[in-house]
């Protein structure tokens, strides 16, 4: 019944002091990490996170407790020093950030928050934490939001853009396809209104925008093309013939080529040349396509085969198949998380008739995990209209520290924190949800509810819906755009 899994998407624990974010977490016993990664490998420590998160906690009051900084002022003689405060001041200069920041980073093994001292010290036995703590145990578990904000700096992610960083003139618009009607719903994610519909394309399959702002791409299953679309008025400028029926769609960071699956048989990628707005070349692949991506660092277009069960990896610079990785059951949606250097570390992909996901080696092709999503207690599981697919829907948070995965059994987003792959929460996020796509600052995460023909917008630090947005008649594929907006 949607109303009583609302109820229980929010009762989530009370937000603490600090606006530090929640979490809802399943985790009990605390799973040792892998050793921790050679230091060329190791996450930076992030000196803004730090300022701005981290040192905020040494001065908050606990119950029964006092604060960090009431001994670790320079009272009691251990590694952790923190700067005195000058008198009546409430937060630390930037000098004195500094300082703390070099003594506080001597305490952690950066990319690994499990073996990290400053974690373990105040943490319960219990949950993991060490024997002994002459300043008590100040966190009760592995999931308290403060002990999650230090574990999230030491895992190191991604600093992420904030809304300053949109330039002027652009506007991020979450993209909404509509599987079953003719086009796509904008969302303005400041407002969560719909902003314009784009219309003319039959069928649209995947969209995926220019970086500069000016088109977006959109797949059209009734006429086999890729439909380039003017972002201002949005309407189908340029129609590209395709190879086959065309599935999902993928651009390179410079925008010059876009990649289109080509499902039909026997399998293809047609590539783009933006510039041209021509279909230069169909590299055959294993099987036909159905999802397509471009690597982060735009090196490699991945795609997947369901007939086939295989992963295609294309070279971007010559545009031939390299290599295929088999797996045990069709491609679905793919996600990838990667190395300090940018380069891919880790395809993550969900299979046909897996109810869960399974990461991939990308240097190796091995499979090293696969994770099932537990039922939910309470919730009778859909099973009813799956293509094949239970879960269909997944995305890497783009500060890389999360990935969301989405239930169309139980209609609901599982979150994992990564790279160790713990459920770290979950959200219901309607009938058959299906893809899901963030703001460029992580903040929100938008996630087509095919059977309920809305967007539900969640909260993607707190894991709590904030809003629904109507859009057309089942929606799917969606991605977030930064576009040139009609003024
Ligand atoms: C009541 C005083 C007191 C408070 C409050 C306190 N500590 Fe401590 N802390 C100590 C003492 C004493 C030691 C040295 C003995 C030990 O290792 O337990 C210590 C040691 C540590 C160490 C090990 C330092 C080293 O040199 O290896 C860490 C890390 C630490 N504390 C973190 C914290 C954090 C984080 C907080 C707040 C959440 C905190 N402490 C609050 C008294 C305190």
């Amino acid at each position: 019944m949607p109303s009583s899994r609302l109820m229980r998407s929010i009762l989530v624990p009370a937000v603490l002091a600090l606006g530090t974010p929640t979490f809802t977490a399943a985790q009990t016993a605390p799973v040792p990490e892998p050793p921790p990664r050679a230091t060329s490998a190791a996450p930076a420590l992030d000196f803004a996170t730090f300022t701005t998160k981290v040192q905020p906690l040494f001065l908050a009051k606990r119950e029964g407790l006092m604060t960090c900084m009431t001994c670790h002022d320079g009272k009691v003689g251990t590694r952790l020093q923190l700067d005195p405060l000058p008198e009546g001041a409430t937060t630390w200069s930037e000098e004195a950030a500094r300082k703390n920041f070099k003594a506080v980073s001597s305490l952690v093994v950066p990319g690994s928050p499990t073996t990290s001292r400053l974690l373990l010290h105040p943490l319960d036995r219990d949950a993991g934490g060490d024997a002994f703590h002459g300043g008590g145990k100040h966190w009760r578990s592995q999931t308290d939001p403060e002990w999650q904000i230090l574990a999230a700096w030491v895992r190191g992610g991604r600093p992420m853009p904030t809304t300053a960083a949109i330039p002027a003139g652009m506007a991020v618009r979450i993209i909404q396809t509509n599987a079953a009607g003719d086009g796509a719903h904008l969302i303005d994610p400041t407002t969560n209104l719909v902003t314009s519909v784009l219309k003319g394309v039959e069928i649209p399959h995947g969209v995926t925008s220019a970086p500069d702002g000016t088109r977006l791409y959109l797949t059209n299953e009734v006429r086999h093309t890729l439909d380039v679309v003017d972002a201002k008025t949005l309407a189908v400028t340029t129609r590209i013939p395709l190879s086959g029926q065309p599935n999902n769609v993928s651009i390179t960071k410079d925008g010059r080529k876009v990649y289109v699956g080509i499902r039909s048989a026997p399998g293809a990628l047609d590539v783009i040349d933006t510039v041209a707005l021509k279909n230069v070349k169909t590299v055959p692949t294993k099987g036909g396509i159905h999802n397509v991506y471009v690597t982060p660092d735009s090196k490699w277009a991945v795609a997947g085969s369901i007939p086939e069960r295989t992963i295609s990896i294309v070279d971007v610079a010559t545009d031939t198949l390299t290599r295929t990785i088999p797996m045990s059951a069709g491609i679905r949606p793919m996600a990838f998380t990667t190395n300090p250097d940018g380069s891919t570390k880790t395809i993550i992909v969900q299979l046909s008739d897996f109810h869960g996901f399974a990461t991939v080696d990308f240097a190796t092709g091995k499979e090293t995990a696969r994770i099932e999503h537990p039922d939910i207690p309470g919730e009778h599981p859909h099973r009813d209209g799956l293509q094949g697919a239970p879960a269909h829907g997944l995305a890497v948070s783009p500060d890389g520290t999360r990935l969301w995965s989405t239930s169309k059994v139980f209609g609901y987003a599982y979150v994992h924190s990564l790279p160790d792959l713990k459920e770290v929460g979950r959200v219901f996020v309607g009938q058959h949800p299906e893809w899901l796509t963030f703001t460029p600052d992580g903040k929100y995460v938008y996630v087509a509810a095919a059977g309920d023909n809305a967007v539900f917008v969640v909260d993607a630090v707190a894991m709590k819906e904030v809003a629904r947005v109507p859009v057309g008649q089942v929606p799917k594929r969606n991605a977030t755009a930064i576009l040139q907006v009609a003024r």
